[in-house]
Parts: C-alpha cells; structure tokens; sequence
C-alpha cells in the first residue's frame, strides 16, 4: 500500500512535557527508509501545525481543550485526505488525545465507503476518562471515551454526521496490553462494554490468543486501525514515554501482536503515540518502534506466508 506519514508535534494532552517531539525521532530512526525497504511507497507528509502548551491547569476537568480541539481538527483533515486519496495514513505523535482525530477521520472514512471497522488500541492504559473520572484532567486520557461519544462536544462531534451520536461504537476496539485504569474508568470501561485483553489475560492465555481473539470476524470489507501508545511496551525495553508502567509486553510478545496484525492484510491507518524522546535513552526506544512498526507492515524473519 501507499503509505503517508503525518507529523503531530505537540504535548498538548499529556501530563509531562516531550511527545511534542515524537515524529522527528521516528524519522531520525529511519522510519520512512524502513517501510520503503519491504517495497511500500512512503511519502513523508511533514508536519502539522497547531497551538502552543501553554501548559495550563484543568478548566472544567479538561486541560488544554481548545488547543486539543485544534490539533485534533488538524488531524482529522489531513487523514481524512490521505484515506480520500486511497493512502494509508501513519499519524506520528504526539500524545494521545490526537487519536480523536486520526480515528474519527477513518470512522468517517469507514461510513462513506461502507466498510466495517474494527480499532486496535495497545496501551497500557484504557483512556477511557470524562471530565467527571479523570484524575488529571490531561485528555490524552480520554480519547477513546470520546470516540465513543462521551467527552466535550467539540471532540465528540468531530467529523460527525447530524443525525451521529459517536465516531465509533464501543464494541469496534479491541483493547490490547491494559494494565493501569483509574477507579472511576474501570467502571466505565465496565459499563460500556469494551473489550479488554489485559496483561493478566495476557499472562494467562499468552498474546497469541489474546490476538486470535481481538482479530476474530475481520473480513474483506475490514478496515483496521491501529492506535499504538509506545507505553504499550514494557518500559525496561521502552523507557522513552510520559507515562510508564512496569509489567508490559515483552520485545517477543509485541513482535508477535505486530506480526499477527500484519498477518491479517487487513491494516489500513496507523496512530503511533506517546514517544517522548526527552525521557528516551539514545533514541532506543524511537528504534523499537521502527523496528516494531516494520513488522506491523509484514517484515518477516523467513518468506513465511500467513
Ligand atoms: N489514566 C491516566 C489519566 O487519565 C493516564 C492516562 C495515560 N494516557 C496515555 N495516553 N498515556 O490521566
Ligand atoms: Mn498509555
Ligand atoms: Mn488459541
Ligand atoms: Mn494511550
């Protein structure tokens, strides 16, 4: 496929300071080189502009919101432009939150050309906090309760028809990696029906099951997006994100949740999110990523069909 990657260099949602320079150290980690060397046509779109941190407290439970709504409206655009173009667009974050846009432009995408969807969200967090459950008012904790209809309208409504009450329904994610969820979010998460392949799920029945399963009933109409917080990983492989927490997949364990999505020839957009090069450690862990996201695309150890 055609692959364009889109630059969001911006902290605006995160609770520390640093993810703003994401896409330049996937770049400096030879992104875009990596890709075109398994034979897929990159076109490194730059960077999207937007407003400064000012780096406020919360307002009303939300930190930065008309800054974030911003950024995300920026987003939204230029995915929904690279999918009109029949490409496939890889979101280089930037924290979190910025998944409102990237998601509900191939939500919208999705609807416009009648295919189904299905969301893939590796994280060690559900980021399913509203205004009410957050404890820190950073939105990059909330992206997927926006989507999913539930946040400030000028998030939830992005790229939404008038008669649409959410981008996505909660039963197209697959939560994959999840070990730390807020009090008030575990309920939620609960009560929305999300399905959740947690590390003890993950401890229990090994990724591999927990991916046959969060990849079962995708078929040839299938979009599949996957939003990809680095903090995902372990943090002993991947130190370089805001906000780690300890018991993360493994380096084999993530190759094979990579390599499993890669199976399915079904991917078409990707969100990579949280990377923050001022908590990294010489680059390694932009590097994973790369080294992670080339099999994602089908980079393949033998010529071994799926
Ligand atoms: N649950 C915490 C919060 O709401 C942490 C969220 C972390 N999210 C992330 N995308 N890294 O503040
Ligand atoms: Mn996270
Ligand atoms: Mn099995
Ligand atoms: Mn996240």
């Amino acid at each position: 496929s055609r692959i364009s990657l889109i630059g969001a260099p911006t902290d605006i949602g995160a609770g520390s300071r640093g993810a703003s320079m994401g896409p330049e150290a996937l770049r400096v980690a030879r992104l875009g080189a990596a890709l075109e060397s398994h034979g897929l046509e990159v076109v490194d779109r730059g960077n999207l502009s937007g407003p400064a941190n000012p780096w406020q407290p919360a307002v009303n439970g939300y930190r930065h919101l008309p800054e974030v709504t911003a950024w995300n409206l920026a987003i939204h655009n230029a995915v929904w432009a690279e999918l009109q173009q029949d490409r496939l667009p890889i979101l280089l974050g930037g924290d979190h939150s910025l998944a409102i846009g990237s998601i509900s432009a191939v939500a919208r995408h999705c609807r416009a050309t009648g295919r189904r969807l299905r969301v893939l969200w590796l994280d060690a967090h559900a980021d399913f906090n509203t205004h009410r459950l957050t404890p820190s008012g950073n939105l990059h904790g909330m992206p997927l309760a926006c989507l999913c209809g539930h946040g400030p309208a000028e998030l939830v409504r992005l790229g939404l028809a008038m008669d649409q009450q959410a981008a996505i329904a909660a039963r197209c994610v697959r939560q994959i990696g999840i070990r730390s969820v807020d009090a008030g979010e575990k309920r939620f998460v609960h009560e929305m029906g999300l399905e959740v392949f947690d590390m003890r799920f993950i401890d229990e029945h090994g990724m591999r099951h927990a991916m046959e399963l969060a990849l079962a009933t995708l078929d040839a109409q299938t979009h599949l997006h996957v939003s990809f917080d680095v903090d995902f990983l372990d943090p002993g492989i991947a130190p370089g994100v805001g906000t780690t927490v300890p018991g993360g997949p493994t380096y084999r364990e993530a190759q094979l949740c990579m390599e499993m999505i890669a199976d399915t020839g079904r991917l078409a957009s990707l969100d990579v999110m949280e990377l923050n090069p001022a908590l990294d450690h010489r680059n390694q862990t932009a590097e994973l990523a790369v080294d992670l996201i080339e099999s994602l695309f089908g980079k393949s150890t033998l010529m071994r069909q799926p």
